[in-house]
């Protein structure tokens, strides 16, 4: 798993033992914020994608549980990737963050915790206002 400055990787403690596996996570632990809202993403399209938005405010962590995908992030001067592919190993999005999320693999699960509530109008869903937002909110 590669890492640079805009890919912050979040390790989740894993228990092991003969009955199998157990990850766990906590607010202000291991997740760098209090949690507001969990959603998760499932029967995922092969070769869908999804995201292609930024947010002003929201913070989230995102772990494939299951399965693997590609995950894309732009802070709007410096672009990178990474294989989410590991079940205890998180990327921290943070907010003025463009992401997309491709190349799912069959059975693939994402969990993404959030530091706040649903909102549209936290959503940048154009790129070429996402960077005029990035270049006025410093
Ligand atoms: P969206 O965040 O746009 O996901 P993606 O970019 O992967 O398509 O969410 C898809 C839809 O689900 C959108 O109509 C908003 C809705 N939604 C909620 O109502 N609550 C939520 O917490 C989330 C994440 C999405």
């Amino acid at each position: 798993m590669e890492k640079t400055d805009l890919i912050k990787i979040i390790d989740a403690p894993l228990v092991s033992d003969p009955r199998g596996n157990l990850i766990f996570l906590e607010g202000n632990k291991q997740i760098p914020f209090s949690i507001k809202r969990i959603y998760w993403m499932f029967d995922l399209e092969e070769d869908g994608k999804r995201g292609f938005h930024a947010h002003r405010n929201t913070v989230q962590v995102l772990f494939c549980t299951a399965g693997k995908c590609l995950i894309k992030v732009d802070d709007g001067k410096e672009k990178s990737e990474l294989w989410l592919d590991t079940p205890n190993k998180g990327i921290l999005l943070d907010k003025k963050v463009w992401h997309s999320m491709e190349k799912f693999q069959e059975g693939t699960t994402i969990l993404v915790l959030a530091n706040k509530e649903y909102d549209e109008s936290d959503y940048l869903r154009n790129y070429d206002d996402f960077v005029k937002y990035v270049n006025c909110n410093q």
